[in-house]
């Protein structure tokens, strides 16, 4: 089993970014957590974070795994285009989010992925990486 990881824009910024709502964590322990994971299930991963919807769109149409956990960050609320990859490379995916993005603004409720992915993971913190790879463990 091969896991892609993808992290949206600004996520690179947790730690400083608003930690009321995300928490105090920064990318790099989060990475670690997942990292942990993978090594105790004898997953590989690949963990990529892009700022630009096209590197993503780019990075998942590859489709070099066999897995994706994504935190599409705001693309989430936007990108149609990001669905479109994930649903032209028939892999499981799950999407991630460290808040409960139904808990916030209603524009940030609206998921544009979510169609597209097996299921949705939101409002886990850090934990909410710890989920999606056991999902996989399941499968
Ligand atoms: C987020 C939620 C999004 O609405 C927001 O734009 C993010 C992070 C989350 O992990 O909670 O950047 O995806």
């Amino acid at each position: 089993m091969k896991l892609l990881v993808i992290h949206g824009p600004n996520l690179n910024l947790l730690g400083q970014r608003e930690p009321e709502i995300y928490g105090k964590e920064t990318l790099e322990n989060i990475n670690v957590l997942i990292k942990d994971e993978c090594k105790k299930l004898g997953f590989k991963v690949e963990i990529k974070q892009f700022s630009c919807e096209g590197d993503i769109v780019d990075c998942i149409g590859k489709g070099e795994y066999d897995g994706l956990i994504i935190n599409p960050a705001a693309y989430t609320h936007t990108s149609l285009a990001i669905a479109d990859a994930i649903a032209s490379v028939n892999k499981p995916a799950v999407e991630v989010h460290l808040s409960n993005i139904y808990k916030r603004e209603s524009i940030r409720q609206k998921s544009l992925i979510a169609p597209v992915v097996k299921g949705q993971i939101s409002g886990f913190g850090k934990y909410s990486y710890k989920l999606a790879v056991a999902y996989f463990a399941e499968i």
